[in-house]
């Protein structure tokens, strides 16, 4: 296999894309560059995002990372294919001939359709109001998250979409497909990894799902075709990357999972963005989670390879609620400072503080859209930087609600815990992370899991990396320095804090 050839990976994620060239078969990064995306809050509980903005990002992170190559003495002809992965469940329809966006795409975050939910949950058959209902089809419970609740809200709420989904003049994609579709000049597909979110997959066939569509009353003209993870979907143009195949695409969690190379059945990740995504490899086998988790695909490495699945815990707030923090409470100037002031509440006197920042809902184990976030035990002695500790805590302490439900669905006897993502810089979090879960957590040195899985699916489909072969990584440890009882306490702590925030119902 030549060292030579790079294998591109395009990451659009909630808050940044970057494009980051791998040496083929290594994690060894070669250029990349990463780029800020804004989010629009129309109103409270809306996010939105602007999918010219998306793809306009997506071309300056490839030009930039291009220049880099350059300006190295590398040239493109030696990148031999591309993968893509992004941000999951976000919504995009837009106009098939014009290609223009018909609306913004909804954030995956976007809360809108809570009442979309309401109304759905009301024709449940027998009255049961039962959230699960569709669980057995697509492994997923009625949640504002999902990309047919979102579509549902656009067909029912702006007339051109409905006139354009009756007319069969739209196309809806997630933002895989709409970037894919926008790079390769018209191709409209997604992979199995993304509709595994969309509610309207099939978990057993892998195909849009008829019985799902007529719930959501949604066409099939609009839905785009499902492919593997790694096979040529279609080959650049219009770009310094003109003739070069997409030839990988994953959601960013499941991509995440490649990177951290759990490809075997047993193996978990927890990637720390915007929210906090653990995802366990279940193998061929698709397990019904009764504890609040969401039975997903994993991936599926080639259009006549075997599907393995997942079982995720999606935790909606994690680096969102230190950005809160920084932007709406002033207590943090700088998101890296958290570690320094977290620390500094150790040494003073004052609260066992709980935070359960449910700012949209509580996702897993939850699925209580109507929570809101909740500050428990405050006292005179409380200070900001205990608000700062108690924030990095939520985030372990929901990892730990997700392990639990992960436990009695599927009596897994997790010992180690691979973990990435922005917030992993912060090595007190980590240590946090070791301590209130009982696990050694454990961090690959090199931090873009999810770029590398892309890259990996891609790599695999041109015949450039076996993935077989491990990718060698130096690894990072935090193990565990409090005993099980100082541990159940908090937690237990955490359960009541958690009862209060899901009280909040108005
Ligand atoms: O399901 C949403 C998830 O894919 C978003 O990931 O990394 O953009 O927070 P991230």
């Amino acid at each position: 296999m030549s060292t030579t050839k790079l294998i591109g990976a395009l990451d659009e994620g909630t808050s940044s894309a970057r494009f980051i060239l791998f040496k083929s078969g290594t994690a060894e990064i070669v250029a990349s560059h990463q780029q800020e995306l804004p989010q629009i809050r129309p109103q409270e509980g809306w996010v939105e995002q602007d999918p010219m903005e998306i793809l306009q990002v997506v071309r300056i992170c490839i030009d930039e990372t291009v220049k880099k190559l350059q300006a190295a003495g590398g040239s493109v002809g030696d990148i031999v294919a591309i993968g893509v992965t992004n941000q999951r469940e976000s919504t995009i329809v837009w106009d098939k001939t014009t290609g223009l966006p018909l609306y913004n795409s909804l954030v995956w975050l976007d809360m809108r359709t809570a009442s979309t939910v309401d109304r759905l949950l009301e024709v449940i058959p027998n009255g049961t109001k039962n959230k699960d209902y569709l669980k057995p089809l697509c492994g997923l419970p009625l949640s504002p998250y999902f990309s047919a609740l979102k579509l549902k809200w656009l067909h029912d709420n702006v007339p051109s979409i409905k006139k354009a989904m009756r007319d069969g003049t739209c196309l809806f994609g997630t933002v895989d497909s709409w970037i894919i579709w926008n790079l390769t000049g018209g191709i409209h597909v997604t992979d199995v990894t993304n509709a595994s979110r969309t509610m309207l997959m099939n978990l057993d066939t892998l195909d849009w799902d008829a019985v799902l569509l007529n719930f959501f009353s949604l066409p099939s003209s609009i839905l785009p075709t499902i492919k593997s993870c790694s096979e040529v979907y279609g080959y650049i143009v219009n770009s310094p990357l003109e003739g070069i195949p997409i030839a990988g695409c994953l959601g960013d969690q499941q991509a995440a999972l490649v990177g951290q190379q759990c490809l075997n059945c047993g193996e978990a990740k927890s990637t720390y963005g915007t929210g906090c995504f653990l995802l366990y490899n279940t193998g061929g086998k698709r397990v019904n989670s009764t504890h609040g988790l969401l039975t997903t695909v994993a991936y599926q490495m080639g259009p006549n390879a075997p599907v393995t699945y997942a079982l995720e815990g999606s935790v909606a707030v994690a680096g969102a609620a230190l950005s809160w923090l920084k932007d709406n409470m002033s207590i943090l100037s700088d998101l890296n400072d958290a570690e320094e002031i977290a620390k500094g509440a150790d040494s003073m006197n004052g609260a066992d503080l709980y935070f359960v920042p449910a700012f949209s809902g509580l996702y897993a184990p939850y699925w209580h859209k109507e929570a809101r976030g909740t500050i428990v035990g405050i006292t005179e002695d409380t200070h900001s930087s205990h608000l700062v500790k108690a924030t990095l805590e939520a985030v372990c302490f929901q990892t730990r609600d997700i392990l639990e439900a992960m436990n009695k669905d599927y009596g897994t006897s997790i010992k180690t815990l691979r973990v990435d993502g922005g917030m992993t810089s912060n090595s007190y979090l980590m240590q946090l992370q070791a301590d209130l879960t009982g696990l050694r957590v454990l961090k690959p040195a090199m931090a873009e899991s999810t770029a590398l899985g892309a890259a990996m699916a891609a790599g695999a489909a041109v015949g450039q990396w076996n993935l077989k072969e491990h990718t060698d990584m130096p690894i990072q440890e935090w193990k565990p320095a409090i005993g099980d009882d100082e541990r159940d306490i908090k937690y237990s702590r955490w359960k009541m804090a958690v009862d209060r925030a899901m009280g909040w119902d108005v």
